[in-house]
């Protein structure tokens, strides 16, 4: 059983990785670097013990997917490469459909043509937009505000009809708030610019280095007038693409799970956290709102509790002290 990891060495990907490899199977990683440093894959191999094949090429070239596919017995595919960044889609929205499409018709071409039974894709609360009721639950309407998460809709679409007129079946998990890091502190989430996310954002401020968190509007209509959020752990989630890939579906060709804890949490309430966590101060700014951002977001879970049997086990303190485990190791060190 050998899973092809599409961004395998990236944030999500690599601790799936790391659950699929602790699932008793083989994995073959494809990822670009583009977004994702070369020292994750030696870490991923110290800690599964595993040989892990890389191929460091572009998920987009079906030449390059079935080359890969050809040299492995390939019996599912994780697809995590894409593009991610929100603002960054606003200004390049072509560069983000072009990549972000390309790849996913090429990997269900492959899966199809080769008689892989199961995909399962990467994809993001992004496309519920401003949810008109909460929890959100899947069959929320999707009305996504960016191009990236336009382009995680057409993905699920892509992959949705791609099932219903074949037997590859395919799996979409939206994901809510991914943070922390593997416990052992050897992978995490080291953005290769300026952390635009919250949690990473506090860490740095914990960490020393940058001074103040600014914190995006204390005017919303929530309990302490900040957004609020569905955190989860990283393990949480890389647990539950071993589930979708396990899981009986049923009569559903395609099936969309929202991966989350059923839990809020505002921005205070994160800085709070982080702070008893870390043992340090974390002075922030009240600063404009930040365009775009919702009040408020959290995932009804009960599909994936019924039907992958998945549900998240870490709460938010193991979440912020895994992640602070993983910067205190290598926020200077990894090259
Ligand atoms: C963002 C992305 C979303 C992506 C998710 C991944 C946008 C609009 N959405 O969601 O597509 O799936 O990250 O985790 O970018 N905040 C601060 N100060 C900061 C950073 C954030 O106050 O320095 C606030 C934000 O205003 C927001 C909350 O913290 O209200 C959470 O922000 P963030 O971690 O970026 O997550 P999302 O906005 O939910």
């Amino acid at each position: 059983m050998t899973t092809l990891v599409t961004g395998g060495a990236g944030y999500v990907g690599s601790h799936t990785v790391v659950a699929l490899c602790a699932a008793g199977r083989e994995v073959v990683i494809l990822d670009d670097f583009s977004n994702a440093r070369r020292s994750v894959v030696d870490a991923l191999r110290a800690l599964t013990g595993a040989r892990l094949d890389v191929v460091e090429d572009d998920a987009a070239d079906r030449a390059v997917i079935d080359r890969t596919c050809g040299a492995h017995d390939i019996d599912s595919i994780v697809h995590f490469a894409a593009h991610k960044s929100v603002s960054e889609s606003v200004v390049e929205p072509l560069r983000y459909y072009r990549n972000n499409l390309a790849s996913t018709v090429a990997l269900a071409e492959a899966a199809i043509e080769r008689g892989i039974p199961r995909i399962v894709l990467s994809s993001s609360a992004t496309v519920y937009g401003t949810a008109a009721e909460l929890p959100v639950t899947e069959e929320s309407p999707l009305s996504p505000e960016s191009p990236y998460g336009a382009t995680k809709q057409m993905c699920e679409r892509i992959l949705a009809d791609a099932s219903a007129s074949s037997s590859t079946r395919s799996v979409l998990l939206r994901y809510f708030n991914p943070v922390g890091a593997h416990p052992s502190g050897d992978i995490g989430e080291i953005p290769l610019g300026e952390p635009q996310n919250l949690v990473p954002a506090v860490m740095e401020v914990a960490l020393g280095t940058r001074s103040r968190l600014q914190l995006f509007g204390d005017d919303y209509d929530t309990p302490d007038g900040t957004t609020i959020r569905d955190y989860i752990h990283v393990m949480d989630l890389a647990e539950g693409h071993v589930a979708a890939l396990e899981a009986d579906l049923g009569s559903y060709a395609s099936r969309a799970f929202n991966l989350g804890t059923g839990v809020g949490t505002s921005v205070h309430e994160i800085v709070r956290a982080a702070s008893e966590v870390t043992q340090r101060e974390i002075p922030f700014d009240v600063v404009a709102r930040r365009p775009g951002d919702l009040a408020e977001s959290w995932a009804d879970c009960r599909r994936a509790a019924t039907e992958l049997g998945w549900s998240a086990q870490r709460e938010l303190k193991q979440m912020l002290g895994d992640h602070w485990r993983f910067l205190r190791k290598h926020a200077r060190g990894m090259s």
